[in-house]
């Protein structure tokens, strides 16, 4: 399958295929919505607190053009590499497949944008995208 930018449209701040049988139809779809909901209930501070592999992989005060994160699930790395790696970058697209993470991303965002002047989208995708 390949989708390009046109195969989507934003809806309140989110990309979704305008072929919306390309989501409902993932077999993994409610899964991992429902996980999210459980993941609602992780605070933002325990999620950071994690260190060794692959965190400590990172580096440390580099700039990038483009960052591009499969599986960005509500951000977890977005806000680690900023706020604990001093990462910046230009352009930051995040891909899942879970509105729901997607929506909580979007929610941390709002409490902690590090990066305001750099281009940010996110994707709720299918799989094999
Ligand atoms: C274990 S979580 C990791 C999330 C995030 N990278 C983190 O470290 O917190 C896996 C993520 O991949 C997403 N996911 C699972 N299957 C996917 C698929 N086929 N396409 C896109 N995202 C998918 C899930 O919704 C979930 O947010």
């Amino acid at each position: 399958m390949q989708l390009t930018l046109n195969d989507f449209q934003l809806r309140d701040e989110i990309y979704f295929p305008k072929n919306s049988e390309l989501l409902a139809n993932a077999p993994t779809k409610g899964l991992w919505e429902n996980e999210a909901k459980r993941w609602e209930r992780v605070g933002y501070g325990e999620i950071l607190d994690g260190h060794g592999y692959p965190w400590d992989e990172l580096p440390v005060g580099k700039h990038f053009d483009s960052i591009l994160d499969l599986g960005c699930g509500y951000g977890r790395h977005y806000f680690y590499m900023s706020k604990y790696r001093e990462i910046t970058w230009n352009k930051y697209y995040g891909f899942d497949i879970a509105e729901n993470m997607l929506r909580r991303f979007l929610r941390l965002r709002q409490e902690d944008n590090f990066l305001p002047s750099a281009e940010f989208s996110l994707f709720c995708i299918p799989p094999k995208f």
